[in-house]
């Protein structure tokens, strides 16, 4: 594959849009050239009644939201860029684990594909330390009850000059390629999303405790030194130790262990030695 900007090559929309239940259940998906933000959209889709499963996935995001308010720029065909409805059947107390579930689903495909990736908690994919894949979590009410949609944004085919920030990274530039085929790797990460999603909703508390376990294993967070910016603009520094029941990163700090349920990490390295 080429990464020559010009003849970057796009999705194909007639695989994306004619997969059958026999390749990924349960699950649909709609292209579209240019979305102001997939998840405006698929807000926009659930409440017209749009199946669980439903994704939307654009060519290009002209106002891509992140999370924390901030935005989410990719240059045309170099990243992912898509949101699927979820209507999860999961307690209410249950769906706090939906991000934590997204992250974890993306680095395991990415790690199948085989890059490197973990999760910083609560959900962004690293592969070493920087990131490669931002995930945005709205819960909506639609006429058919609550909903959950998910946006993920992967960085595909980006050059290091592409980049948003020094600290992120993409598939093409950890393989040292032009990256590879956003179909491929999009139908890779909704199969994955897919089976973990089912497997959650399946199993009660003791599939809990299991994405738990496998969370825990996945996050490259637990064990390292952080500094965790608050939604009340408090900063909570200490060694995140584990990850609770809940989905919440529990930080071992000046008052002892602290449960988090929101907040910017940041991995604070040692200083070199
Ligand atoms: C983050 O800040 O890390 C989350 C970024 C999420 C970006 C994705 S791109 C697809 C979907 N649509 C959006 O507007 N945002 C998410």
């Amino acid at each position: 594959m080429t990464s020559d900007p010009a003849v970057r090559p796009p999705l194909d929309k007639s695989r994306l849009t004619g997969i059958g239940s026999d390749e990924i259940p349960d699950v649909t998906i709609e292209v579209v050239e240019t979305a102001a933000s997939t998840n405006a959209l698929a807000v926009r889709r659930a409440q017209e009644g749009a199946a669980d499963g439903h994704v939307v996935v654009a060519e290009h995001q002209t106002a891509g939201r992140g999370r924390l308010d901030r935005t989410w720029e990719t240059p045309p065909g170099t990243a992912l860029t898509f949101s699927m409805v979820l209507r999860p059947v999961v307690p209410t107390r249950s769906w706090p684990w939906l991000p934590l579930l997204t992250g974890y689903a993306v680095g395991k495909a990415l790690k199948a594909q085989g890059y490197d990736a973990g999760v910083k908690w609560p959900n962004d994919v690293l592969i070493g330390d920087k990131k490669v894949a931002g995930i945005l979590i709205e819960r909506i009410e639609t006429r058919d009850g609550p909903a959950a949609v998910v946006g993920v944004g992967l960085n595909v085919g980006m050059r290091t000059d592409e980049l948003p920030v020094p600290t992120a990274t993409s598939l093409a530039i950890e393989a040292g390629d032009a990256g590879p085929d956003r179909t491929e790797v999009l139908l890779s990460v909704l199969s994955t999303l897919r089976e973990a999603y089912d497997a959650w909703q399946a199993g009660g508390d003791h599939t809990g405790l299991r994405l738990a376990e496998s969370y825990a294993d996945a996050c490259v967070t637990v064990g390292q030194d952080v500094r965790v910016d608050l939604p009340d603009g408090s900063v909570l520094t200490g060694r995140a130790t584990r990850v609770d029941p809940g989905g919440r990163l529990v930080v071992d700090g000046p008052d002892g262990p602290t449960p988090v349920a929101a907040g910017d990490v940041v991995h604070v390295r040692p200083l070199d030695q």
